[in-house]
């Protein structure tokens, strides 16, 4: 296993390109199960462990990844799939896997897949997807840890979900995309992500439409036609380097960005001091500021401030001026990184789902353990900001499933930052949320 190596305290200054969107790739890739007819061709793909496990996932479905001219460029065809199983050692290590049961149902009428089980930022159960299965036509059964699903046919119904849920929303929308009839969508989730799935769908032949902001209309379709598309940039890695350039006081400006999808994360990196300049719709300019201001956080469903941005947010607040809270909203268990963090320096006290962060004057280095995808983003950004010593983060697989070449992009930026493997203590998996094995999932 590898860790990071950090030296801190140098302002990161100089131009980053942010790379496809994780969490838009994800239902896209899997909703390349309903096009069999031809090749799938998916361009801004990010190099990431989630998107290698999901390649993993379609083969052993019986899909076929093949090679493309382009790094970034994935071509699949899902004319051989057979299997319609989703392993647990599979979906455990990623838990969006449990994004193949809308299009596997939707074309196949059949799918069994590992249920995730929990995970270290809470136990995020899947019922809302099961029911709004069942809601239409599907018989769902869970049993021996696994979800089987069935259907003879699937029927358009009207779905309200209780809270929205970004791949609920998705595993429906692919769902109802082949089924008889509409489908409506309430307290549909509103990320960029999920429209920009349903950019590719329509693109291909389906016809959905967001009709209100949390209400999406699905007329199923007898047949899909081709799935092409180019996949948006990923507004949480966006938010990670501007939040880099904030806490080293430095001056970074972001390239291939979607200016729009950021409105959240620019506001609240505004109120905290730091200058943003926006360039154009697709690139922008974040000067740090010598004195960080305490703003409170609290993180929502989008066009709120994004869950995912909440640790690299904590991490910038554990050097402001005052004191300030962090209410995670979304997650019951999202704040793994505060033990490590206060290993830094930081003097952070933690009440069920809020943080209270009194800023301290200076982070120091010291070994610290990554515990989720965001948690390691948030040690990373303080180890680049503690002025004396060096810190190391162990785990960063967890890095590597959302982050493309992290340490590359930060030290073109002036980071003193490498990569050198763990030595070899062995490692055990740490018990996750509800106690299984799951040092992987996020
Ligand atoms: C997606 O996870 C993202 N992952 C997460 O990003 C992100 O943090 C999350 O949305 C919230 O924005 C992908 O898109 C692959 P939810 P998802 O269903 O869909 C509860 C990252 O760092 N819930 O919107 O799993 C759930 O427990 C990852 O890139 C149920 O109770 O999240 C949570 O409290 C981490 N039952 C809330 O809803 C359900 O059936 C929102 O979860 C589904 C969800």
């Amino acid at each position: 296993m590898d860790k990071m190596v950090i030296e801190g305290g140098f302002p990161l200054v100089g131009e980053v390109s942010i790379g496809g969107s994780k969490n838009a790739s994800l239902p896209i890739i899997v909703s390349s199960i309903m096009f069999d007819e031809f090749d799938s061709e998916i361009d801004n793909v990010p190099g990431l462990e989630d998107i290698k496990t999901i390649k993993k996932l379609l083969t052993s479905l019986g899909a076929e990844i093949k090679e493309s001219d382009e790094p970034d460029k994935l071509v699949i065809n899902t004319s051989g799939i057979n299997n319609y199983d989703a392993p647990y050692d599979l979906v455990k290590t990623m838990r969006a896997s449990v994004l193949v049961l809308g299009p596997l149902v939707a074309k196949y009428k059949k799918a069994r897949v590992s249920l995730p089980g929990g995970c270290a930022i809470g136990a995020r159960p899947i019922d809302f997807h099961l029911n709004a299965l069942r809601s239409l036509g599907a018989v769902v059964e869970v049993d021996h840890g696994y979800v089987e699903v069935h259907a003879d046919k699937l029927k358009g119904a009207v779905i309200n979900f209780p809270i929205p849920t970004v791949t609920g929303t998705e595993n429906i929308i692919m769902a109802a995309t082949l089924a008889e009839g509409t489908t409506i969508i309430k307290n549909a989730a509103m990320e960029p992500e999920v429209d920009d799935m349903i950019f590719a769908l329509n693109n291909g032949g389906a016809d959905i439409k967001r009709v209100e902001q949390s209400i999406i209309v699905v007329n199923g379709v007898k047949k899909l036609r081709r799935l092409c598309h180019r996949v948006l940039p990923d507004r949480i890695e966006a938010g990670t380097f501007m939040t880099a350039s904030a806490i080293t006081k430095g001056d970074i400006v972001l390239k291939n960005i979607n200016v729009q999808h950021l409105k959240a994360i620019i506001d609240k990196l505004s109120e905290a001091g730091a200058k943003i300049i926006i360039n154009s719709s697709s690139q922008l300019r974040v000067k740090g500021s010598k004195a960080i201001k305490s703003v409170d956080i609290s993180t929502a469903p989008y066009p709120n401030f994004p869950t995912d941005m909440q640790a690299q947010m904590m991490a910038l607040m554990t050097l402001s001026g005052g004191l300030c809270v962090v209410t995670e909203n979304v997650f019951e268990n999202r704040f793994m990184h505060v033990a490590e963090l206060i290993r830094l320096g930081a003097n952070i006290k933690v009440r069920n789902n809020f943080a209270i962060v009194k800023g301290v004057q200076k982070l120091s280095g010291a070994e610290v353990m990554a515990t989720d995808l965001r948690a390691s983003a948030s040690l990373i950004l303080a180890g680049l900001a503690s002025s004396d010593g060096l810190t190391t983060v162990s785990r960063i697989y967890h890095l590597d499933r959302g982050y493309e070449k992290m340490e590359e992009k930060l030290s073109n930026l002036g980071a003193i930052i490498s990569r050198v493997k763990e030595n070899d203590i062995p490692v055990v998996d740490e018990p996750d949320f509800n106690g299984s094995a799951c040092s992987k999932s996020a």
